[in-house]
């Protein structure tokens, strides 16, 4: 018989179940639930909304229900947060009892079940993984050990893009050139390594295996399955594919860097003046027994998503707002020759003292978030939120992209203006101290990256404006700046050709 009948029977009798349940379920309790589309049963909101929940259709959706508004993806619930005071309640007031990280089937595969430090739950694990990772990671003493060596890393993209007659004439992807940049920034302060080119093999399987993990987990596909579980069966061959790649990579981790890194503190000790790169820190936590061996590779796994692409997306998004807007380009340039001296290189401590330059990296965060939904954050029990109440394991969105961007808060908020930060918002830092700007989140789950982010953006950013006049490539206007949005991340859809015309000195 057709196999698509049986399925179809099959799926027949499933929505038969689930719909049973879900009418009993709900006739059962009678909660006060924050507003939102009338759901239909089985697939709640699904239908209706849609896959693609990206910041722009939640503010359309939150226009119309409310700052707190729920949505029923099947069997999921799901509760968007669009207002500064509602984010200060789940982020800061509220922190111990949103402070979780829903899961799925999928993050279950990559993440071996919340045993990394990203997607954990709040509580005991997520508590000593952080700690550990503190000192290798996330401390001013990192910044200044690591500066250098990002300050080389900018210096040597600077040089290859000099270097190529392209640059000048019909423009490179530098995108690509730049992810090379992030990985050495990372991978230097993670095993005290690099990659020489872009056709270093190594490199080219590690961002192959980063890329596909990253695909699959952002990706709508699999949201069916996630939604209503009696069709998870048919996510078998995706799920397959997942821990497929999740073996590959943890294993290259561990193979190429942990090891290799083992051994080459076995045979020589540590360097004299006590510098140890992060995973010698992080091993050491292994040798007393607070974490195993896997807790090791998941820590490298989440530096590699967390770190790298966020980062570098946000490079690539300032580079193409300061292509698009000549007038902040040539103003970010002056200063720089102004402060620093025309062809003196900027270095981590002048980003300091470059207040428009702060102001360019604020703006385009503002406008052009990595993370416009914040990592998603879930209440492990029955809560309450602005009157309404939150059934135990909904997935909370924190809408920070339209945080920044109502207009009912912000001056023309479409605009790529960062005179706004020295004019009317001169007070609002990146680190949340407004709820109305929060792109790294704010307080427990907060990103403790943001410490080595904006160096690492203002260094680049810097150096590149410094040495190139950055324009279109021939006959265009301006870069095509469409966005592409995943389950919780936003990137350029396009990586753009840039014309880098190279300064005189
Ligand atoms: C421009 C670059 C970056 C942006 C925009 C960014 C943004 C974010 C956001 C929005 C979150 C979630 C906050 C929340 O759920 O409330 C987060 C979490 C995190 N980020 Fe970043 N991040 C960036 C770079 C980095 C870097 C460079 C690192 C590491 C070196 C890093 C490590 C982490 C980690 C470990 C978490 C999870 C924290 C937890 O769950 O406790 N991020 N980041």
């Amino acid at each position: 018989m057709d196999l698509v009948l049986v399925e179809k029977a099959l799926l027949g009798l499933f929505a038969a179940v689930t719909l049973a349940i879900v009418v009993s379920k709900l006739s059962g309790k009678k909660l006060k639930l924050p507003p939102g589309p009338l759901p239909v049963p089985i697939f709640g909101n699904w239908l209706q909304v849609g896959d693609d929940l990206n910041h722009r259709n939640l503010a359309s959706l939150a226009k119309k229900f409310g700052d707190i508004l729920l949505l029923r993806m099947g069997q999921r619930n799901l509760v968007v947060v669009s207002s500064p005071d509602h984010a200060r309640e789940v982020l800061h007031t509220q922190g111990v009892e949103f402070g979780s990280r829903t899961r799925n089937v999928v993050f279950d595969i990559f993440t071996g079940k919340g045993q990394d430090m990203v997607f954990t739950v709040y509580g005991e694990h997520w508590r000593k993984m952080r700690r550990i990772m503190t000192v290798p990671f996330f401390t001013n003493k990192v910044v200044q050990q690591y500066r250098y060596g990002w300050e080389d890393e900018a210096a040597s993209v600077v040089e290859d893009v000099r270097k190529n007659p392209k640059s000048a004439t019909e423009g490179v992807v530098i995108r690509r050139r730049l992810q090379l940049m992030m990985y050495n920034n990372m991978y230097r302060i993670m095993f005290d390594r690099r990659f020489e080119s872009e056709d270093d093999p190594l490199f080219m399987k590690l961002r192959a295996l980063n890329n596909e993990r990253s695909r699959l987990a952002q990706s709508f596909e699999y949201n069916y399955g996630d939604f209503i579980p009696i069709l998870r069966p048919f996510l078998r061959g995706y799920l397959k594919i997942c821990k497929d790649v999740k073996d590959v990579r943890l294993n290259l981790f561990k193979n190429y860097f942990v090891q290799e890194r083992k051994k080459l503190s076995s045979t020589k000790p540590m360097d004299n003046a006590g510098l140890k790169c992060a995973i010698d820190h992080i091993l050491d936590a292994e040798k007393k027994g607070e974490i195993n061996e896997d807790n090791v590779l998941y820590i490298v796994e989440n530096i590699n998503v967390a770190a790298i692409e966020t980062t570098l997306w946000s490079i690539e998004w300032g580079i193409a707002e300061l292509v698009n807007h000549p007038e902040v380009q040539r103003k970010l340039r002056e200063e720089l020759d102004t402060v620093l001296g025309r062809g003196n290189q900027i270095t981590e401590p002048d980003t300091h003292k470059l207040p428009y330059l702060q102001a360019v990296i604020k703006e385009t965060l503002r406008l052009r978030m990595a993370i416009p939904l914040l990592v998603p954050h879930m209440n492990l029990h029955d809560a309450k939120l602005g009157g309404y109440e939150i059934p135990a394991e909904s997935k909370i969105l924190v809408n920070a992209w339209w945080l920044a961007n109502n207009p009912a808060q912000w001056k023309n908020p479409d605009q790529f203006r960062p005179e706004r930060f020295l004019e009317e918002e001169s007070k609002v830092e990146a680190n949340g101290n407004d709820f109305r700007f929060i792109p790294f989140g704010v307080g427990r789950r907060s990103c403790p990256g943001i410490i080595l982010a904006l160096p690492i953006l203002g260094i680049t950013l810097g150096r590149l404006v410094q040495n190139f006049e950055l324009l279109p490539p021939p006959g265009m206007e301006k870069l095509d700046t469409s966005e592409k949005g995943g389950q919780f991340s936003l990137h350029i859809l396009k990586h753009y050709t840039v014309v880098a015309k190279p300064r005189e000195f």
